[in-house]
């Protein structure tokens, strides 16, 4: 592949893929991103010019989206509204982007006879119980619970969709939770990082029992290149890191990082249909395209990520204040 169009790709994961094909292939990038308040230009700063066009559009604009389709070897599409809690109080955008923008990008890749990879989430298969052994696989039944992730799995059922009956050159991947440099500081992780280094108390939903499955976004960058190359048509492959902790763990070692008492956050009061427990069997993205997650330690991850916050200050200073004031709003703060 000469050239890959990154839909989303100065958002989190977009940028930080983004940064992963520039250092370990030779295929030049179009990013096409909305720049809406989760983008930022300077996550893609310091890359080389000329292996890197930066497209200002909404992947719900036809005529533009077929245009650059036409231009380009191979589409990943990660562009999306992703924030549960925003969801929840304007469903609008996510289903306009999620849903809309997916098709307008299916109906393009379908014209031109583009590989087109899907990039989604495992939020897809609504919750597991806390006590249930049982992980995610590519056989569990879709059961979204938020308008968030109810437009992804929409955006997942188009796709197949467009392979089976128009034989549209497709994979999906369904990734666990992400984290790492570039997050927007709406998110769990970031949100506390940037409360401790601003001596404020982080803010936990209920009691702090539910459990994500973390991985470190640059595992899932390498994961969606290797199903992008090497992975088979119209295959859904899971991606995950075995990294299951309670939000109340995550918390607890964030606070030890700081030097902080293991007591020191607020309740505040629980999303709505607040997902349990997601987890990952990602067997099968392993066994076949022999795939391995290089930074499966979290606790070492979190350390990372916090030296990385505590260098970027000024990524991520200017959208606090109004994050905060969000959160306050919807009685989150
Ligand atoms: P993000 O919110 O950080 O970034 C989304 C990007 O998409 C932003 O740059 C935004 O400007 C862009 N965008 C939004 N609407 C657009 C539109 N209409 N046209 C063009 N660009 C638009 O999201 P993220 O956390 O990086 O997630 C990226 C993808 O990965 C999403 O599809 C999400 O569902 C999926 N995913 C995320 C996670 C996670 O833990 N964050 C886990 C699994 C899957
Ligand atoms: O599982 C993959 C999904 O992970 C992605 O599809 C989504 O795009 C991504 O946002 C993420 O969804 P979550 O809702 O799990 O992530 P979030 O960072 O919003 O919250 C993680 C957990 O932390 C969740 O149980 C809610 C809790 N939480 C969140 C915030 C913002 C808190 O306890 N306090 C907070 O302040």
């Amino acid at each position: 592949m000469n050239t890959i169009m990154v839909t989303g790709g100065a958002g989190f994961i977009g940028s930080n893929f983004v940064h992963h094909v520039i250092a370990t292939t030779t295929a030049d990038v179009v990013v096409l991103d909305k720049f809406t308040y989760a983008a930022s230009r300077t996550s893609l700063d310091g890359l080389p010019a000329r292996r890197l066009r930066i497209v200002d559009g909404d992947i719900c604009d036809a005529g533009l989206v077929d245009s650059l389709v036409a231009s380009v070897d191979a589409v990943v599409h990660f562009a999306a509204e992703s924030h549960n809690d925003n969801s929840l109080h304007d469903p609008s955008p996510f289903v306009q982007t999620n849903l809309i923008g997916t098709f307008t990008l299916l109906e393009a890749v379908r014209r031109h006879g583009r590989r087109f990879h899907h990039v989604s989430t495992d939020e897809v298969y609504g919750d597991l119980e806390l006590d249930d052994p049982a992980r995610f696989t590519e056989n569990t039944p879709y059961n979204p619970s938020s308008p968030y992730s109810s437009t992804k799995a929409g955006s997942d059922l188009l796709v197949r969709a467009w392979v089976r009956s128009f034989g549209v050159e497709a994979t999906l991947s369904n990734c666990s939770n992400n984290y790492g440099p570039f997050q927007h500081v709406e998110k769990f992780i970031p949100r506390q990082i940037t409360n401790l280094i601003d001596g404020v108390r982080p803010k936990l939903y209920g009691a702090g029992l539910n459990v994500r499955d973390w991985i470190h976004a640059e595992d899932h960058s390498s994961a969606v290149l290797t199903i992008l190359t090497r992975g088979r048509i119209g295959e859904t492959y899971l991606i995950g890191a075995d990294g299951e902790r309670d939000n109340l763990t995550i918390l607890k070692a964030l606070l030890a990082i700081f030097g902080r008492d293991s007591d020191w956050y607020d309740p505040v009061p629980d999303r709505p249909g607040h997902d349990l427990r997601y987890a990952i069997d990602s067997s099968k993205l392993r066994a076949e395209l022999g795939w391995v997650p290089q930074r499966p330690d979290v606790e070492a991850g979190l350390a990372d990520t916090v030296r990385w916050y505590r260098e970027n200050e000024s990524w991520w200073r200017s959208d606090k204040a109004a994050t905060e004031a969000r959160y306050e709003a919807q009685g989150q703060a």
